[in-house]
């Protein structure tokens, strides 16, 4: 019956952790999936996550109903403070629908999936939204599904192993008027290059100009600069000016909640009225995908973004995984520049921000360092700096020298 099923290829990401799970080699690395490890390459529980796990196991008050269809109201309205600030005109104007969401995957498919329904494309334009070249890998896929289709715009110059600014600004320029676009808000995925505030203030300018329509895909924040309102700088930018958007936000990597899919939606609409109609939607599409969203990592932000001594924590918690990132960082630099001499330019590693490096190796260099070195890391070159540590940092350092000797 199933003849015509084809075969679909493995998960560009996940596979890498598949492979490096099943690999015995001792000294093996994983530079694959955005997740942080600690020092000892473990994954890391935040001292707060646990303080407010006990917290919530402990409550007398809490059970194993379902939350409301959009979500749990004290996470999801501090989950928009938190990325939006408190004293935002979209807040203060009662002017965001915002939803608790399957993580960030899952934000991206209710926005998507909002838009692909209900926003008004262009005249003469099919369902498009422009996307960044290179971008994470399932935006694709998430667009396709919805029945979008993802054209990009320029992004990163393997020249420069930095911004193609001119011409990412001159492709949102010739863009149709009111088009698509998804940004990232920080911590560019898979690059590690962001634009700087006085570009981001030239995409926000050429935004305004031709009327376009901000997806802003908010997975990092606070892992960019260590700091949570730094790295929603962009963004509040963007509201700022009233440029129409949507925000879809993880608290995978920053609450390391990964597999507790905590994550929120949030529109910001011209009125508190549309703000209204809009929520009312997106309730109707999750009902149908997911009925009600999980409980235990939403009820875990909740209490932490709403406790001042527990944000406090938190904050404290993410400067130690993002000072950890830039140290691996300027080791590496230091490693390749002045102990191995490896031939080229790695100034890129210790200059790109938050989660991932693009070190601007080949493909078929990435491939050697997985075949002979036991170093897993996507083909695209991109390596995840938080599977560095002062155990392993040396062997990798050690083994890109090698392939990019040849
Ligand atoms: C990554 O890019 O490695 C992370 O965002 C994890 C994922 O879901 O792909």
């Amino acid at each position: 019956t199933w003849g015509g099923v084809p075969l679909a290829p493995p998960d560009a990401i996940y596979k890498l952790t598949y492979a490096y799970n099943d690999d015995p080699y001792p000294e093996k690395v994983n530079l694959g999936v955005g997740a942080y490890r600690d020092d000892n390459a473990k994954p890391w529980i935040l001292p707060v996550v646990r303080k407010a796990t006990e917290i919530t196991v402990n409550d007398p008050a809490v059970d194993h109903e379902y939350l409301p269809i959009t979500g749990l109201a004290q996470f999801t309205s501090a989950a928009a403070r938190l990325i939006l600030s408190p004293e935002s005109p979209a807040i203060v104007e009662n002017r965001v629908s915002s939803v608790q969401t399957i993580s960030g995957t899952g934000a991206n498919f209710l926005g998507a999936l909002f838009l692909s329904r209900f926003y008004q494309w262009p005249e003469g334009q099919k369902k498009v939204a422009y996307v960044s070249d290179p971008t994470w890998v399932n935006h694709h896929q998430i667009l396709k599904g919805v029945g979008i289709e993802p054209l990009t715009y320029p992004y990163y110059d393997p020249a420069t192993i930095g911004l193609a600014f001119d011409k990412y600004l001159d492709t949102l320029k010739s863009a149709p008027p009111r088009s698509v676009l998804l940004l990232h808000a920080c911590a560019h995925n898979p690059t590690g290059v962001d634009p700087t505030r006085e570009q981001w203030l030239q995409i926000a300018d050429v935004v305004q100009e031709r009327a376009h329509y901000v997806f802003f895909d908010s997975a990092y924040q606070g892992f960019a600069s260590g700091d949570l309102d730094a790295d929603a700088w962009a963004v509040r930018e963007f509201v700022k000016r009233g440029i129409p958007l949507l925000i879809c936000q993880s608290f995978a990597k920053n609450a390391g909640l990964y597999g507790e899919r905590v994550g929120a939606l949030h529109i910001v609409s011209p009125t508190p009225e549309a703000a209204v109609r809009i929520k009312s939607q997106l309730s109707v599409l999750t009902r149908s995908v997911i009925s009600s969203p999980p409980a235990h990592g939403a009820r875990l932000m909740a209490l932490i973004m709403n406790d001042p001594v527990l944000f406090g924590e938190w904050k404290r918690d993410i400067k130690t995984m993002a000072e950890r990132i830039i140290t691996m960082r300027k080791e590496l630099h230091r490693l390749l520049t002045d102990e191995l001499k490896t031939p080229g330019n790695w100034d890129h590693i210790a200059n790109q921000i938050g989660m991932f490096s693009f070190t601007g190796i080949t493909e078929e260099q990435s491939r050697l360092l997985t075949e002979k070195a036991h170093v897993y890391l996507t083909t695209n070159g991109r390596i995840s700096m938080a599977g560095l540590n002062s155990h392993n940092i040396r062997y990798f350092a050690e083994c890109l020298d090698k392939v990019v000797r040849g």
